[in-house]
């Protein structure tokens, strides 16, 4: 089989968050969008969450009228969401758990016991013509779940790995990363789009692009805490070059 591309989608959500932290416009998710895009970012992320924390709605509104490539919708499963989601019609919806009390979104959604109120959703979005995909752990069960509520895409929570291996825990870590693999392994097979994402380095990306099953990283906090060294543009060139290098590492 050959290899597919592999796609980067640059979330901009830490821009909101300095945003607001002064109540003010500045710094603008959309500029750091179109700037992302202008270095090689092949779609944009954002997640409105339900507390508003960082990205609003009139952003979710400016990115798609202003952005030129893709845009991605991290949304929770809530009818609140689904109607901003149905009105503005983003390229893409990720259904993520979300939780207020969470810092940033802590582990996958719960496909299997949370089946019946996922499907509307995800049956809703797909009727508008919107990409569904599910945020879910990297696990076996978790893909099957996934593909019997009918979304065409996962994303892969790399977070668990990611975290095991800023702690030095090796072995937890090869293991978080076995589980990844297996789990875009499956996904390839089952016929899912696998992407994968969350707490991801230019590391971390450069291993997950060597895994053939997967064909998109989302990546926010990290490239935006590298814009603030070398700014956004190399951020993400840089970013773009360490997935280069990893997908041409497959045989
Ligand atoms: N993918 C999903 C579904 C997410 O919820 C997030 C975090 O908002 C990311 C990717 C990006 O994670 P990070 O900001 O750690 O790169």
């Amino acid at each position: 089989m050959s290899v597919p591309a592999l796609r980067l989608g640059v979330n901009i959500d830490h821009v909101a968050t300095v945003r607001n932290a002064r109540g003010g416009a500045l710094p603008d998710p959309v500029r750091a969008a179109v700037l992302a895009i202008e270095a090689g970012a092949d779609g944009i992320t954002a997640h409105l969450r339900e507390d508003r924390r960082h990205i609003r709605d009139d952003d979710m509104a400016r990115l798609r009228a202003e952005i030129l490539k893709p845009l991605n919708f991290e949304m929770a499963a809530t009818e609140q969401m689904l109607d901003i989601a149905l009105r503005i019609k983003p390229h893409a919806a990720c259904l993520v758990p979300e939780k207020r009390t969470e810092r940033t979104t802590e582990g996958g959604l719960d496909v299997i016991g949370g089946r019946s109120h996922l499907v509307p959703f995800a049956d809703q979005l797909k009727r508008a013509g919107i990409r569904v995909s599910l945020f879910i752990e990297p696990s076996l069960e978790a893909v099957e779940a996934a593909r019997s509520i009918g979304a065409p895409v996962v994303e892969l929570h790399t977070g668990a790995w990611c975290h095991a291996l800023a702690e030095g825990e090796r072995a937890r870590a090869g293991m978080e990363f076995q589980r990844i693999r297996a789990a875009a392994a499956l996904a390839r097979e089952l016929g899912l789009e696998c992407h994968a994402g969350h707490g991801l380095d230019f590391a971390t990306a450069r291993e997950i692009a060597a895994l053939p099953g997967v064909v998109e990283l989302n990546i926010g906090h990290f490239l935006i805490g590298e814009a603030i060294f070398t700014g956004l543009g190399p951020a993400v060139r840089m970013m773009r070059q360490a997935m280069d290098e990893g997908r041409s590492s497959i045989p």
